[in-house]
């Protein structure tokens, strides 16, 4: 291994990948909630063999995701890779053959082979469980035996790792970057799949320029495009220089459609220059949407378009307010929150309507990393933030909420996260009050090693 590829930080600590696909029982310290019983399904980027880019990049790595099934006070635990083409490819070959975000580095075996690599979020639709990443279709695999079904090829090209589900309709409503004749065209789609799980609509439209579109907003009736300057260029990629660069000249637009009136009436609102992974929620009120966004100042995890590293930069809560009158085309934004976030969510019931509690995974040590110590929960009517900080070296995962019970009120509830217990290196599958996060762990289960720090999960009820 070169020493360049030993110091690459997506490779040691616990971004490092686990090699082995495992079944354990876990042991269980304080009690799991009665009622709580479904499945954490949570993924992340483990590549399978050392990757051949020494510059790997995280978001490049092959998906593994990791199975932790609670009920009747126990709770299992099962991780496998998703063995989409490339994985398979790659397994019979016994090497890496894509060169990730640095395609000049693949090797010839790779040419004209898909190098999906499913690894960003999974969720549960219409009774499939979708593994997902920006850069290709959905692809399915057994929510039991965590198996691969295959691509979900009616979608017919790129699709969002984060699609929303519609509480009200049912409907999973998505979008793609990039899809047009290479990856980093400019062209985006809109797209909707019925609660049946049929894609019913899939349509192109342009965006200002090429850019990383990593999620998007969607409230009761409308949707909102974030393109903002995390740029995408083959040009550059093919000069050797990064093919994603963080470009903060460039304007930060926001697209705004009513949904079922059509991507020609897209209208582009322009925010300060900023970068956004993950937004929590929106929502309309009177003539406006407000959304709640995790905002960097610069785009985390890339270089600048020369190829030197970017600014360190950690995301604040912070509104955006759109106005629907036409008086301007401005987005309003106010700084909400001063703790370090990432990984936002809520009480999905609530996704696209109006909504009162927000969790999110936080640094409480200002150390501007993706490296999270905390989980939140906020208040956004009160103000009122509870925190719930692990031990010094300790690193969380997204929180994901799961209600007490279908008719609950909103955020009556438990926060499930993943945790890495530096000191053991090893990780808790951890279970929070979501009204009481500061009072700690009311339970949890204990896996005999770790989990590799990942990106997205959902529960799904059993
Ligand atoms: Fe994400």
């Amino acid at each position: 291994m070169s020493e360049k590829k030993r110091g690459n930080p997506y490779l040691t600590g616990n971004f490092a990948p686990v090699r082995t696909e495992d079944d354990f029982d876990l042991e269980v310290v304080g009690e799991i909630p009665e009622g709580l019983a479904g499945t954490l399904y949570r993924t992340g980027a483990n590549p399978q063999f050392e990757p051949l880019d020494p510059n790997y990049h995280w978001f490049t790595g092959d998906g593994m995701v990791h199975a932790f099934r609670v009920g009747g006070g126990k709770v299992t635990y099962r991780n496998r890779y998703v063995r989409t083409p490339k994985w398979e490819l790659e397994h019979q070959h016994g090497r890496s053959l894509f060169g990730g975000f640095n395609p000049m580095l693949s090797d010839p075996l790779a040419a004209g082979q898909d190098s999906g690599v499913a690894n960003t979020n999974i969720l549960f639709h219409a009774g499939r469980l979708l593994a997902l990443e920006e850069g290709h279709m959905p692809f399915e695999v057994d929510r039991d035996t965590l198996a691969p079904l295959g691509y979900a090829s009616e979608y017919a090209g790129r699709v969002t790792a984060h699609p929303k589900l519609d509480p009200k309709t049912g409907e999973m409503v998505w979008f793609g970057y990039g899809v047009g004749p290479h990856p980093f065209s400019t062209t985006m789609s809109y797209g909707v799949t019925d609660a049946s799980g049929k894609v019913v609509q899939r349509t192109d439209f342009e965006a200002p320029y090429s850019a990383m579109v990593h999620d998007f907003l969607v409230t009761e009736n409308y949707v909102l495009f974030p393109v903002m300057p995390l740029t995408g260029s083959l040009e550059r990629a093919m000069k050797g220089l990064p093919g994603y660069a963080w470009e903060p000249g460039k304007p930060s637009y926001v697209g705004l459609m009513k949904r079922g009136e059509g991507v020609s009436a897209i209208r582009w609102f322009m925010t300060k220059p900023g970068y956004v992974f993950h937004p929590m929620n929106a929502r309309e009120e009177g003539d406006r949407i407000i959304a709640e966004v995790c905002l960097y100042d610069a785009a985390p995890l890339f270089p600048l378009a020369d190829g030197r590293p970017g600014a360190r930069s950690g995301a604040r809560l912070t509104r955006w307010e759109f106005d629907l009158t036409g008086a301007t085309d401005q987005v309003k934004e106010t700084a909400i929150d001063d703790l370090d976030s990432e990984f936002p969510r809520l009480d999905e019931r609530f996704a696209g309507l109006p909504y009162r509690h927000g969790y999110y995974a936080a640094d409480t040590t200002g150390a501007k990393s993706v490296k999270m110590n905390a989980i939140a929960h906020i208040d956004l009517k009160s103000g009122v933030r509870k925190v719930c900080t692990f031990e010094p070296g300790d690193q969380v995962s997204e929180p994901v909420f799961t209600p007490r019970s279908a008719t609950a009120a909103e955020g009556e509830g438990w926060l499930t996260t993943v945790v890495w217990r530096a000191a053991e290196n090893r990780s808790d599958l951890v279970i929070l009050d979501a009204s009481d996060v500061d009072r700690g762990p009311v339970a949890l289960a204990k896996v005999p090693r770790r989990v590799p720090f990942g990106f997205h999960g959902n529960w799904v009820d059993a």
